[in-house]
């Protein structure tokens, strides 16, 4: 066993899981992380879709760097300052809400749980449904809207009241919506976790009339999906809809921990003052590494560029699938594409594979069934045929 393998199994929690337990790094930059084995590794899992400008983007390095010298932290509970009124400007033009406001966390669970506070704070009720299969998060609040794996939950219940696990069948979740008193509805316009599953049409739609019917809240968790990764700023814009609160973490920042909720001013003046809170959320410094990586994101028109290769990429992954009969399903938007296999055992040994021949590439899916590709935002169409040529030749040898 390796040097940082070895030392971490004797001082962290197992609890910890692991796609590759002995894997190290030194450092990354751009699309490549670079081993204690003094290899260059193409990443295709971008801290699970978080770096979405790369590894150490100089951009966002020179705007931490310099946020840094100036204020690490305060607590805006403390005092006002300019990256995080900066940050929230900014969001408010892209995200698709009109009049939106922003509460700033430090990762997606804590957005989640901001989300569903919010909702049940300001309709005054207590029910939450969830779509069966979706992740969410591990804090005790995103658990309870979680089954993309029962282990997550396994050993923690009770977990919160009245929340309500349905679909994807309309009818189910519009009865729950008829006789309970629900807050809420939350859902993953692309099932992440649970094997990147985009949501049908029908029945996003579906969800926002059955809101609108109901008086009940949409939440739309775009941590995974957010800021430009599947070919728009947010995902459910492929869906045409709005949803009523958005939560936001992962590629805000590239790799920084922050995380948020959107919804509009008439929303969140029904969230008294003091009736949620944090020291850390949003930071000075991570509120300035977010703001360059929007602009970084807007300059390189890396929304586009997700939808282009994108659509490259599923192209080559199909192609692949006609002449390995063993990929049973190729799916996805922009630079969040499944490739399913239904077969955990050949999925390890695929992402072992590439791992052993230079490629970060890790699975998704409630059994492990699927291989992600989530590649920085900065991808080149050289470095997705460099990682397809990995990936091909795993494909021969698993
Ligand atoms: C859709 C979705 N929601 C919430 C989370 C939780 O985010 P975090 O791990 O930052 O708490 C994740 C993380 O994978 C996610 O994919």
């Amino acid at each position: 066993m390796k040097t940082l393998a070895l030392r971490g199994k004797k001082v962290l929690a197992p609890v910890l899981g692991r796609y590759f337990p002995e894997f190290e790094i030194k450092s990354g930059r751009g699309c490549y992380l670079y081993g204690t084995d003094n290899k260059k590794y193409l990443d295709f899992s971008s801290g699970i879709a978080a770096c979405s400008t790369g590894h150490a983007h100089p951009k966002v390095v020179a705007a931490a760097q310099k946020q840094t010298g100036k204020l690490i932290h305060i607590c805006i509970g403390v005092a006002n300052y300019a990256p995080y009124i900066e940050l929230a400007e900014s969001l408010a033009k892209i995200v698709p809400i009109i009049d939106a406001q922003f509460f700033f966390c430090q990762s997606g669970a804590e957005a989640v749980e901001a989300a569903l506070k919010l909702a049940k704070y300001a309709t005054k009720k207590p029910g939450i449904i969830a779509l069966r299969g979706a992740f969410h998060g591990r804090t005790l609040g995103a658990l309870s809207v979680t089954t993309s794996k029962m282990k997550y939950r396994d050993g923690y219940e009770p977990l919160l009241p009245e929340v309500y696990i349905a679909g994807p069948e309309l009818d189910d979740i519009e009865k729950l919506c008829r006789e309970k008193n629900i807050a809420a509805i939350i859902f993953e316009p692309i099932i992440g976790e649970g094997g990147y599953l985009v949501q049908s049409e029908e029945l996003v739609k579906g969800l926002r009339r059955l809101c609108d019917q109901y008086g009940v809240l949409l939440i739309a968790d775009e941590i995974q999906t957010g800021f430009g990764r599947t070919g728009k700023w947010f995902a459910v814009e492929h869906f045409g809809i709005k949803p009523d609160i958005i939560c936001l973490a992962k590629g805000i920042a590239s790799g920084f921990p922050l995380g948020g909720i959107a919804a509009a001013a008439e929303l969140m003046a029904k969230w008294s003052p003091g009736s949620h809170g944090t020291t850390y959320g949003g930071n000075p410094v991570c509120c300035a590494a977010s703001l360059a990586t929007i602009e970084v994101i807007k300059k390189a028109n890396l929304v586009s560029k997700a939808k282009q290769l994108g659509f490259y990429l599923i192209k080559k992954l199909h192609q692949l699938q006609q002449q390995f009969p063993a990929i049973k399903d190729v799916r996805g938007l922009g630079l969040m594409i499944g490739v399913d296999f239904q077969d955990s055992a050949m999925v390890k040994r695929i992402v072992n594979y590439c791992l052993a021949h230079g490629l970060v590439i890790i699975p998704t899916g409630a059994e492990g069934t699927v291989v992600r590709f989530i590649p920085p935002l900065i991808v080149t169409k050289e470095q997705i045929n460099q990682a397809l040529k990995i990936f091909t030749a795993a494909l021969t040898h698993a």
